[in-house]
């Protein structure tokens, strides 16, 4: 099938990726020239796991294109997907600009040809009707004589970064919302290869299940409100483990061993429930956030989400109040942040906790250091100009006061603490992930401290 993606981001380009390598015909478009140069040369502009790989085998097979023209991309494909940014507005709700635009330029460039125009970003409640407005409000603009057909379709993304290839080659379940047959049954033969595991095999996808993938088709309201009750429900598991963490630190108990006991019933399930310095991205705070507001907008205050964003607030800032705890003053004092971005192998630093940690401790006067594999400079973000940002172990942890370790990054389970313990002026570890061994740390010489774990 004639694919067109618009907008390619950790989303958009996955999945344009993805539905070349099982066979499609594949054109992805952004407004941005410099990235689409750069996919132009078969190099990824964000960090995937097997994202390259998959991406450059696509290229030389011929079916997988970058452009910046989207009114001929548009005009040549079949199936039009919509995967630009909903990013948060100060009000917390989402700002839909970046759709509405893409909504229009489908308006002004769609031709005779019947297509359906796929809402892959995370959306607002009610945004398959509005885009199908916008986009028929174009149309009627140009006053041709045969009205284009088209329909719209909610198919919400549930892939993390960090591992997006294997979580699009292997979803729980595909979700499509519409109300036209015609629509759904291009959309389900879109991904038919996915969902009977008929994928070409490649080294960076890995071990497929066996088992068939679930479609789920709804209306267009139900699969949007989907994708919200989905991360905000995922939100709330991990809210609720690190409020879990916060009991557990008081009262003497183990939150590791605790989650481990409530996870094994099949009614809790013991995914997401790792306690830490809380949940980030560039998605769980704004898509929470996001159906506050929708909820607000009709009435209803919804308290246990409210709840789950007031714990996950103070939560990042936890391993300072423990800081302060063993250093007392902070001011003056150097600490060395293990890890920046919101969570492993990801480049990507949107709302990642580290970003209030460091304003924190800013604004407490210490001196901070910093080590993230893949955050070695200070153009990611305004607030790494205030950072020592080292590129080795040894260099991080010099002279440091203590480390929090921020981000699980498997590199930090291999690092030589003995000789690093020796480096500090005080050896202390807040394990901001209880990702490290304590007994290990321990005998290195720190003082081991985790979240919600006996010290
Ligand atoms: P992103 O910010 O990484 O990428 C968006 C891309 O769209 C950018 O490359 C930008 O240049 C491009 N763009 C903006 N306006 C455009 C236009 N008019 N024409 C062409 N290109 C345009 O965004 P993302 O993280 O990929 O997220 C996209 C959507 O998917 C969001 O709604 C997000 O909530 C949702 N989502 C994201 C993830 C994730 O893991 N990042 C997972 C599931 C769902
Ligand atoms: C999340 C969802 O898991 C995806 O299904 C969804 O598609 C995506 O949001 C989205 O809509 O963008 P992602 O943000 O990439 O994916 O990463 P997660 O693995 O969900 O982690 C989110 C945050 O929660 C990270 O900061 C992570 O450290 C934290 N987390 C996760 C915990 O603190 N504890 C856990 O047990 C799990």
């Amino acid at each position: 099938m004639r694919v067109c993606v618009i907008g390619t981001g950790y989303v958009g380009l996955v999945t344009g990726v993805c539905l070349a390598h099982i066979g499609h015909d594949v054109i992805c478009v952004d407004n941005n020239e410099a990235k689409v140069k750069v996919m132009q040369s078969g190099t990824s502009p964000i960090y995937e796991p097997g994202l390259s790989e998959i991406m450059q085998s696509a290229m030389s097979k011929g079916n997988l294109e970058f452009t910046t023209n989207v009114s001929t991309a548009i005009a040549n494909s079949q199936i039009l997907f919509i995967a630009v940014g909903t990013p948060a507005l100060p009000t917390g709700e989402s700002d839909t600009r970046y759709v509405e635009a893409v909504a229009r330029s489908i308006g002004f460039a769609i031709n005779g040809e019947y297509k359906v125009i796929v809402n892959k970003s995370t959306v607002p409640i009610g945004s398959g009707d509005w885009v199908r407005q916008i986009i028929n409000s174009e149309i009627e603009q140009r006053n041709l004589d045969t009205t284009p057909q088209f329909d719209v379709v909610s198919n919400p993304e549930f892939l993390r970064e960090g591992s997006a290839i294997y979580d699009t080659f292997n979803p729980d379940r595909i979700v499509l919302g519409g109300n036209s047959s015609e629509a759904l049954s291009l959309m389900k033969e879109l991904y038919q290869p996915i969902v009977e595991r008929a994928i070409p095999a490649n080294d960076a996808i890995g071990k497929l299940s066996a088992e068939t993938v679930p479609v789920v088709t709804t209306d267009l309201n139900s699969a949007e409100t989907i994708k919200y009750a989905a991360n905000s429900f995922l939100a709330t598991k991990i809210s609720f483990i690190n409020e879990l963490a916060n009991i557990c630190g008081r009262v003497g108990a183990d939150v590791v061993q605790v989650a481990q006991g409530i996870g094994l019933d099949s009614r809790i399930g013991n995914k997401f429930l790792q306690a830490g310095i809380g949940w980030g991205g560039s998605c769980f705070p704004k898509d929470v956030s996001a159906l506050i507001h929708t909820a607000d907008d009709y009435g209803y205050d919804a308290q246990l989400l409210k709840a789950t964003v007031r714990v996950n607030t103070t939560q990042r800032l936890l391993a300072v109040e423990k800081l302060q705890q063993v250093l007392k003053i902070l001011k003056g004092k150097t600490v060395g942040l293990l890890g920046l971005t919101f969570k492993p192998d990801t480049d990507d630093l949107r709302d990642a906790p580290a970003i209030n940690l460091i304003e924190e401790l800013n604004r407490l006067g210490a001196k901070v250091k910093a080590y993230d594999p893949l955050i070695q400079s200070p153009e990611h973000h305004s607030i790494l100009s205030t950072v020592d940002l080292e590129t080795t172990p040894d260099g991080l942890v010099n002279g440091c006061d203590a480390l929090v370790l921020v981000t699980n990054w498997q590199e930090f389970a291999n690092w030589d603490y003995v000789q690093l313990a020796k480096q500090m002026n005080t050896p202390i570890m807040i394990d901001g992930r209880n990702y490290l061994d304590a007994n290990v740390l321990a005998a290195a010489g720190f003082y081991y401290i985790g979240i919600g774990r006996p010290t």
